[in-house]
């Protein structure tokens, strides 16, 4: 057993152990309630985002890596034979939960940083003293790929404990190109590995500007530079990442800085997102919805403008409550008017070292009820297919309806409210990707 930051080792070794085994006919049944999120396969918005999808009595059944049906549990009994019986009884069963927006991969916590916000020293002071951002890249820097490649393998087996299925990965502890590459390739391997959930890479060159470019307004432009003409060709011709993803925020990348790195992202082939309006409006979503972004992603401090900006794009708003949560902060993100606008709203966790240091997925949910005023159903739309729209993946991922990748979520109660409800608790009894058992289950098997 390796030691890791976190102290996640010895249950690492378990997932490791337990893995593997199925990927052959399942049946879950006895479920309290099947929550399909099915629909049409896009972002949801307005009232489609209060449906999702509820029924007693009903059961899933999985042939290989796709599910093969859904409904009243004595018709799909009697027309699969032979499957595994996975024993849902007092349980949920959901979508996996789609988290499209971490940063997975870094070393040490900053757990010191937390406590100097507590004491009043903003979150970009101490990226202005050096912190922040900027220690998270000196720590990845000195690490080796395979010790990243550990700590961030143990990361999203406890990502994968509280229900997600699919996860997006952003690199940006590096800002070198060799750096960037290496954070990337972690990604890429865990990947390959398939052992975990679904990843999705994007590349992150922009999540600051390094401390060894900020001396002039020159050097600033040296490091674009960097990014448009030296690591962007080099993450695309590696084939190391989806999505291209900037840090739009006053005093680290200005909105002409992204536009500039996000249009050259997306000539060379890449799909877009932007962290946008997080701590100050800027133009971040206005921007996104231009581009064509995927996502405009925290938008805590969105303006009026960037919301009719949003609801006339495709790009989904990508709502991150526990940012402003462990920020200290009371503002949130104005999820009740994106939807009233007609905007397709999707929550996700912004797993980080420094803003969200948080695994736990349905805990954003209840912020998204508490803090957002979602109702249950649009929480569970907004982490499931909208998350999967965040991600361009809503054809095959984000419900339980025939055809689509069999990745489910199976939580204790006995209604779907009950997910948001039991806050900070840990109800996931076992998830599957692709039809196999990921998070290792206890629910027994019949
Ligand atoms: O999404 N805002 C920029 N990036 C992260 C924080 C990263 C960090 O502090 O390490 C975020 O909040
Ligand atoms: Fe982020």
């Amino acid at each position: 057993m390796t030691t890791t930051p976190d102290g996640v080792g010895a249950d690492v070794a378990v997932h490791a152990a337990e893995r593997g085994g199925a990927g052959g006919d399942l049946l879950f049944v006895n479920a309290a309630q099947v929550v399909t999120c099915a629909g049409p396969a896009r972002a949801r918005s307005g009232a489609e985002m209060r449906d999702a999808g509820v029924h007693e009595g009903w059961c899933v059944a999985v042939r290989g890596d796709t599910i093969a049906a859904v409904g009243p549990q004595p018709e799909i009994e009697r027309a699969v034979a032979g499957a595994t019986r996975v024993d849902c009884r007092g349980c949920i069963v959901t979508p996996g939960l789609v988290d499209s927006h971490t940063h997975a991969v870094f070393g040490a916590p900053r757990a010191g940083e937390h406590e100097m916000r507590a004491a009043g020293v903003g979150y970009m002071e101490i990226a202005r003293r050096g912190g922040g951002i900027h220690a998270s890249v000196r720590d990845a820097r000195e690490r080796s790929e395979d010790e990243l490649f550990a700590l961030a393998r143990a990361r999203l087996a406890r990502l994968a404990s509280y229900g997600s299925t699919t996860v997006e990965v952003k690199s940006g502890y590096g800002l070198t190109v060799e750096s960037e590459l290496k954070l990337l390739r972690v990604v890429q391997r865990l990947a390959e590995e398939g052992s975990g959930p679904r990843l999705v890479a994007t590349w992150l060159g922009a999540h600051e500007v390094p401390e060894e470019y900020r001396g002039s307004a020159a050097s600033r432009a040296s490091y674009v530079k960097v990014l448009t003409a030296e690591m962007l060709p080099a993450v695309v011709q590696q084939q190391l990442a989806t999505f291209a993803d900037v840090f739009c925020e006053p005093g680290v990348f200005s909105t002409d800085e992204s536009r500039t790195i996000l249009r050259a992202a997306r000539a060379a082939g890449l799909r877009l997102k932007l962290h946008a309006d997080e701590l100050e409006p800027a133009g971040g979503a206005e921007l996104a919805a231009q581009l064509g972004a995927t996502s405009a992603d925290h938008l805590a401090a969105i303006s009026d403008s960037g919301i009719r900006a949003l609801a006339q794009s495709r790009t989904v708003a990508t709502l991150l409550p526990g940012t402003m949560l462990f920020l200290g902060r009371t503002r949130h993100a104005p999820a009740r008017a994106l939807i009233e606008a007609g905007v397709p709203v999707a929550l996700a966790t912004d797993f980080n070292p420094g803003t969200s240091p948080t695994v736990n997925f349905p805990l954003i949910l209840t912020l998204g009820v508490s803090q957002l005023h979602l109702s249950a159903a649009e929480v569970l739309i907004a982490a499931t297919v909208n998350g999967a729209a965040a991600l361009d993946l809503a054809d095959r991922v984000g419900q339980l309806t025939p055809g689509f990748s069999a990745d489910l979520a199976v939580f204790e109660g006995h209604d779907y409210r009950e997910l948001p409800y039991w806050y900070g608790d840990r109800r996931c009894k076992g998830t599957w990707v692709r039809g196999k058992a990921c998070h290792p289950s206890d629910l027994p098997v019949l």
